[in-house]
């Protein structure tokens, strides 16, 4: 009997240890890595905030060439002198990823800067929150504009390119969501997992052609995480955006630049990510109603009623949010705490 219980805890142990090594892990930058980023040249889709101005950024400290696109040229431009001061160079091209005529041109004038093109990140997009018959039929469509058709296009000029040189990296920027579905994110979360399925197909076709290894699709699926994301969402719930247990930007931005030297196939960044796929993989259903869960307590309840319906940068660009931090859980926090106050009747 305790021969079989000392068997039972070491198999118990051994269990935990691979769940702990499974779910850990993290994408540091060896000083090889570093080096190997200088003279590279990497294409950057939304790249005047968040991820992929964080990205352009830190790229740029290690002597790489951005070429920066978005719609908003003068924040562009800012990030561009930002880049240069770091010891990158940068081109700006104003583009709108929905717009196929304006993502080939993006492809030629890097090609045209530069000579080639190493890395194409795929890192546009847009939200929708709310229910998703209380949201416009035509805000759907648009969110499938830019985060699918655009990663399309973009995918699309980035793997013609990489055949002409017999090598590239594409990385999609996915989501958590791309695995998970969430309740009141319904058709970004459709884009999501149709741009994670869009990677896996281009992997395949890349194997039979013999060339997987020299070129390679990478789709990186972040955690909710603090960036301008939840300011530009279209959002039809009548509260302002909210998600629980956030990931700051930087350790995003650490994974994609990683992806970028070590590709592979699907990157969940960090361990939350991680255990939800997997949770996902083992229970989907039962995932699925817990995120719902969450997702309706923390946007539905928990959100103060405040905000007015708005299309955010949906059709045309905002103003604001041109961080890489969002400062939304900061706001989180306060709103928290007027509630807790609020409820308490002080
Ligand atoms: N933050 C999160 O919680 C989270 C989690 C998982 C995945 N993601 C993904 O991460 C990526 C980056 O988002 P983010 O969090 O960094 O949010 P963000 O700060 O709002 O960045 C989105 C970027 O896309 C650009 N953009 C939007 N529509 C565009 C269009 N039609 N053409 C060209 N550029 C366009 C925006 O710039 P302009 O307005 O200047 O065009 C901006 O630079 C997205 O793919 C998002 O889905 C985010």
């Amino acid at each position: 009997m305790a021969f079989y219980e000392t068997q039972l805890r070491a198999a118990l142990r051994l269990f935990l240890l691979s769940t702990f090594l499974a779910l850990s892990g993290c994408a540091s930058l060896s000083a090889t890595d570093q080096q190997n980023v200088a003279g590279k040249t990497y294409v950057i889709t939304g790249a005047s905030s968040g991820f992929g101005r964080g990205v352009a950024l830190r790229l740029a400290g290690m002597k790489a060439n951005v070429v920066l696109a978005a719609r908003r040229t003068a924040v562009l431009n800012e990030v561009a002198s930002q880049a240069q001061v770091a010891g990158g160079t940068a081109l700006v091209v104003t583009t709108d990823v929905s717009k196929p005529e304006d993502v080939s041109r993006l492809a030629d004038a890097a090609v045209q800067r530069f000579g080639r093109i190493d890395v194409w990140i795929n890192n546009a997009a847009v939200g929708a929150i709310g229910a998703f018959d209380t949201i416009p039929v035509e805000d759907h469509a648009r969110v499938v504009d830019v985060n699918l058709k655009g990663v399309i296009y973009g995918s699309h000029a980035a793997l013609r390119q990489f055949r002409k040189q017999g090598a590239g990296v594409l990385i999609n920027i996915g989501s958590v969501e791309s695995e998970v579905p969430l309740a009141y994110h319904a058709s970004y979360s459709a884009t999501k997992a149709a741009v994670l399925s869009l990677g896996r197909g281009l992997n395949e076709e890349l194997r039979l052609a013999g060339l997987r290894g020299p070129i390679e699709v990478a789709t990186v699926m972040p955690w909710a995480t603090d960036t301008p994301f939840f300011e530009h969402a279209a959002n039809y719930t009548g509260r302002t955006a909210r998600e629980p247990a956030m990931d700051g930007p930087q350790k995003v931005v650490e994974y994609i630049v990683y992806t970028s030297l070590h590709p592979s196939e699907e990157v969940p960044t960090g361990w939350k990510a991680r255990a939800a796929i997997w949770s996902h993989h083992l229970a989907p259903d039962l995932t699925e109603h817990v995120s719902a869960n969450i997702s309706h307590t923390s946007q539905m309840e928990h959100a103060p009623p405040v905000q007015p319906p708005t299309t955010g940068s949906l059709y045309q660009p905002m103003q604001g949010g041109t961080g890489v931090d969002g400062g939304v859980r900061a706001r989180m926090e306060r709103e928290d705490a007027e509630r807790k106050k609020a409820e308490s009747g002080q």
